[in-house]
């Protein structure tokens, strides 16, 4: 049996609506924090267990008879991310699982000044001494990612952020395949991947050219310091270790910690990935009501 975490969050919920149009849903479990919330997975044959990544105990039961377990990254920061991640691996491997994905990030880097990357990067420490085989799937940048560091430009005509640099922007959708694919083709990418990205990078000033020829409607760029840009998040009401977090992402990306393009995620796809224009393209009326 496969087993998802994470089943009740974007990524996981697409990686399991994927993996039962290939597998019989009796071959396919979730660990969730929540059962109730994954009521239409368990509809669906899918088994729902309750697992939550600082429960230990939690985990045994729900990775049990594990033949593989795919590790979403939880959204927590710092220590507490990572020693959720090592409870993961370390259930997985007392479950018996033959292999344990994880979901890591293009720019897992330990002095990435973009916090995330430096739990990415010490998780994939603890799977390189785990003693199991492992698949660290280094997804690009989130689509979703970029288009909420935009902010209200569809509607203002302004996106205001500091310097950036280019981001390889790609699809929960089309990272939620890619890692199907690996879940049901054992020899598919073993280790640390390639970046998984799309086939561009592109900074936020290339992002609103394309946003303006898209709406006919002039986007311009406006760049911020970095202290200015955290002052307003925090004056806005977001705690000052988000605020930290969302500007060390900037200060990453300048380093071109993101830049990075790879054919790999196209290969496995068997086409090219979805790029950021097609995305707002398929999302233009939502985003400019
Ligand atoms: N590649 C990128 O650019 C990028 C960008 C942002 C984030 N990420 C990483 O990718 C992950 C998945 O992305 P997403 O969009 O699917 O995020 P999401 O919708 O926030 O999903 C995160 C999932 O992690 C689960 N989770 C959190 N803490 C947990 C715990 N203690 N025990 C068990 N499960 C726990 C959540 O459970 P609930 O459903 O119960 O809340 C949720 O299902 C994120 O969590 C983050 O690590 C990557």
């Amino acid at each position: 049996m496969i087993i998802v975490t994470g089943a009740t969050g974007k990524l996981g919920q697409a990686i399991v609506e994927r993996l039962l149009t290939n597998l019989p849903s009796d071959q396919v479990g979730v660990s969730v924090r929540d059962p109730e919330k994954a009521y239409a997975l368990q509809a669906q044959g899918v088994r729902v267990r309750k697992g939550d990544f600082g429960d230990r105990e939690s985990l045994h039961q729900a990775f049990e008879g594990a033949s593989q377990v795919l590790i979403i990254s939880s959204n927590s920061a710092g220590e507490v991310a990572v020693q959720y991640h090592r409870n993961a691996i370390e259930a997985a491997k007392a479950a018996g699982a033959r292999r344990v994905l994880y979901t890591s990030h293009m720019g897992a880097n330990p002095a990435s000044p973009f916090a995330p990357m430096c739990d990415h990067a010490a998780t994939e420490e603890i799977l390189k001494t785990s003693d199991i085989a492992f698949t660290s799937l280094r997804n690009g940048f989130y689509s979703d990612s970029g288009l909420m560091l935009m902010g209200d430009a569809f509607k203002t005509g302004k996106i205001i952020a500091p310097e950036d640099g280019p981001v390889s922007w790609t699809t929960h959708a089309d990272l939620a395949e890619a890692a199907v694919i690996t879940l049901t083709n054992y020899n598919r990418l073993d280790g640390l991947t390639p970046p998984l990205t799309a086939r561009e990078a592109l900074d936020l000033d290339a992002i609103a050219e394309v946003a303006s020829t898209l709406t006919g409607r002039e986007i311009t760029r406006v760049t911020v310091t970095d202290e200015e840009f955290r002052s307003t998040l925090i004056s806005g009401g977001l705690p000052e270790m988000r605020a930290d977090l969302l500007t060390g992402l900037f200060a990453a990306s300048r380093k071109g910690e993101f830049a990075a393009v790879d054919s790999t995620l196209s290969s496995l796809l068997g086409r090219p990935p979805m790029s950021m224009r097609d995305l707002i393209v398929s999302r233009l009326s939502k985003l400019t009501q």
